[in-house]
């Protein structure tokens, strides 16, 4: 199969209508998009990416009047989310209705819902009748991509299509909260917006992220977001020089390395730059001719939280 890259909306559409998939932009990352309501072209979703089908989706709707269709209850805590951060980086886990394919949910009776903000996006999701269930358009495991380019680095001949919308803004997936019985309301996934803005609009929060061994969310295992060589994440004060090693640093070089064996993830010192550029700044220290890669810890705060988790993960041998 030939991939094109384009910027044809129609296109996308008519092929997504056809049962076909086609990566679509999102602020996020690039998802691997195929029609939600059609088992079919869900099933195709985890044979392109070879993920296991313990690992449920994300469905993408264009506006929360879809979600009525989708969904048997929205909590009023959900509510609040949804009025502050969407259209944006938020998925919010809510109770399903029979329509939603058992694949997507791998049987859980919740289903994940995001309104994306991403104008290509967004075009898309009110062009078609039905929503779009897409993970991360990588192969699974691997980084998640922030341009059109890396999306055809790995899935070039799997699909038909790749919906050009330029470089992800945010660059991280989006945040996953959960509301359980009995329970405060519970971040699943640290993402695009942080902890503490979470809790400024419903107040206390837990935080229970991506462990393989919480049922709630079966497909958030440890070693994931790797780059091909061995990373080590380490504490600022850690990171010493050393042979055949490429970099990634928060906002300055590191004295006594070569700068084009470091990069720079935000100069600026802002964290949203830090997200922003960590996706790609991996695949390019994985492109080096060096045998490693050591990535320094970002201060634990705001997206600062979210990165480490993934340079954690990124680092994660199993
Ligand atoms: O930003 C994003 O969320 C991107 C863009 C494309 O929207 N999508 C994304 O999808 O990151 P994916 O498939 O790579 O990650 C979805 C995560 C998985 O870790 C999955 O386990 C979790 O969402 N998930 C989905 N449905 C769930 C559910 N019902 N309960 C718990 N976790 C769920
Ligand atoms: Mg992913």
């Amino acid at each position: 199969m030939d991939t094109t890259i384009g910027y044809d909306i129609e296109q996308a559409a008519l092929l997504l209508e056809g049962g076909d998939l086609v990566a679509i932009p999102t602020e996020t990352v690039y998802g691997l998009a195929g029609n939600a309501l059609n088992p079919s072209a869900v099933l195709k979703i985890f044979e392109t990416k070879r993920r296991p089908s313990f690992d449920p989706l994300i469905v993408h709707v264009a506006s929360v009047e879809a979600i009525p269709d989708l969904v048997l209850d929205f909590p009023e805590d959900a509510a609040k989310l949804a009025e502050a951060f969407w259209p944006g980086p938020l998925t919010l886990l809510l109770p399903r209705k029979e329509i939603i394919p058992d694949l997507i949910t791998s049987g859980l009776d919740t289903v994940a819902i995001r309104i994306p903000s991403h104008p290509l996006a967004s075009a898309l999701l009110s062009r078609l009748p039905f929503p779009l269930a897409a993970p991360s358009a990588n192969l699974f495991g691997q980084v998640s991509p922030t341009t059109a380019r890396h999306v055809q680095q790995q899935l070039d001949g799997l699909i038909p299509y790749i919906l050009d919308g330029g470089n992800c803004s945010v660059g991280l997936e989006s945040t996953i909260v959960g509301f359980p019985e009995n329970s405060l309301p519970t971040i699943y996934r640290l993402g695009g917006i942080p902890v503490e803005e979470i809790e400024r609009v419903i107040g206390q929060v837990r935080v229970q992220p991506h462990s393989s061994s919480n049922p709630l969310a079966p497909g958030m295992l440890k070693s994931h977001y790797a780059p091909r060589k061995p990373l080590q994440l380490l504490n600022p004060e850690d990171v010493k020089p050393t042979d055949n090693t490429s970099y990634l640093r928060f906002c300055n070089y590191l004295d006594g390395v070569d700068k084009s064996h470091q990069l720079i993830l935000a100069p600026d010192e802002d964290l949203r730059t830090a997200a922003r550029n960590l996706f790609s700044y991996l695949r390019m220290l994985d492109d080096q001719s060096t045998q490693t890669i050591i990535a320094e810890q970002l201060p634990d705060i705001g997206l600062g939280k979210a990165i480490n988790d993934r340079l954690k993960r990124a680092a994660a041998t199993e």
